[in-house]
């Protein structure tokens, strides 16, 4: 039998099971897990990282296809710095090569990337491709891509604090302004509503400084598969697994009022 044919057959169960009016507007990944890809195959890390585009390749179209507005994918941290130059300097170029080579199609399937991030220390070129496709896709209103560079979720929320700081300082606003709705609007994913779901690959149970602010309530799911072999079908499962989830935000679910008693009255 065919592969592809299997694999299509297998994600046509999955879609079944998903109910398109509950599928989340926001998906965020922890794209997790490409260095012991490579590593396990007795490939160099870099391996794994090529590897990775692909699968990222492949679940922006599935998010799209299953109605998803926005996917925001962690795809250099702050601290990523610290690794050896070598892999710092591939990632970079990685970065831009591919953005170049994709470009023209992301902007076709109406897709606006932004780079979420600060892009300072990032070489001329890098910064120009990453510039120009902001500005040639900024217009598209089918799907937000969002790749978090050189991206760290505490240096984000001291970036407002200095911001805000200033504006006080300034006369701008009062310090009794300050509240959540003002701190959101000079984030860095400022108009974006918060993620529904964060997915993270390869297993890891931490944040790892990803958008501390945005997933105080975003339901986590932990894949244990390692991102390079991540794809269509993880996703759905992702998607089904979020969709079983009872939603709280600190309430609890709708109960009868007669239905609570306080425990310290004789009933
Ligand atoms: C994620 O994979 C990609 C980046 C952080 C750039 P890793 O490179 O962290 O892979 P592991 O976690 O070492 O396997
Ligand atoms: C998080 O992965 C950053 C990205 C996926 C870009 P890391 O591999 O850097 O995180 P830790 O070191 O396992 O926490
Ligand atoms: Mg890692």
């Amino acid at each position: 039998m065919n592969l592809e044919k299997v694999i299509n057959d297998k994600n046509t169960n999955l879609l079944k099971r998903i109910d398109k009016q509950k599928v989340p507007e926001h998906v965020a990944i922890i794209m997790d897990g490409n260095g012991r890809w490579a590593t396990k195959k007795g490939l160099p890390r870099s391996f794994g990282h090529n590897k990775g585009v692909n699968v990222l390749k492949e679940i922006l179209k599935a998010s799209k296809k299953l109605g998803c507005k926005v996917l925001t994918v962690y795809a250099f941290s702050t601290e990523n710095w610290t690794r050896p130059t070598k892999e710092v300097d591939f990632l970079i170029n990685l970065f831009n090569e591919v953005l170049r080579n994709e470009i023209k199609e992301i902007h076709q399937e109406s897709i606006r990337i932004k780079f979420i991030g600060d892009l300072t220390p990032f070489p001329e070129n890098l910064k120009n491709t990453i510039y120009s496709s902001e500005s040639l896709t900024k217009n598209n209103k089918n799907f937000l891509l969002n790749v978090c560079v050189n991206y760290g979720g505490r240096q984000e929320i001291v970036k407002v604090a200095k911001e805000l700081a200033l504006k006080s300082s300034s006369g701008e606003i009062k310090p009794s302004e300050v509240n959540e709705e003002l701190f959101n609007s000079e984030l860095l994913t400022r108009g974006i509503k918060d993620p529904e779901l964060l997915i993270r690959t390869s297993g890891e149970k931490r944040i790892s400084n990803f958008l501390l602010w945005q997933l105080a309530y975003s339901e986590i799911y932990i894949s244990e598969v390692l991102w390079p072999d991540f794809n269509e079908h993880e996703f759905l499962k992702a998607v089904i697994d979020y969709q079983s989830r009872n939603r709280r935000f600190g309430g609890i679910e709708s109960l009868p009022n007669e239905s609570f008693k306080d425990s310290r009255c004789s009933s």
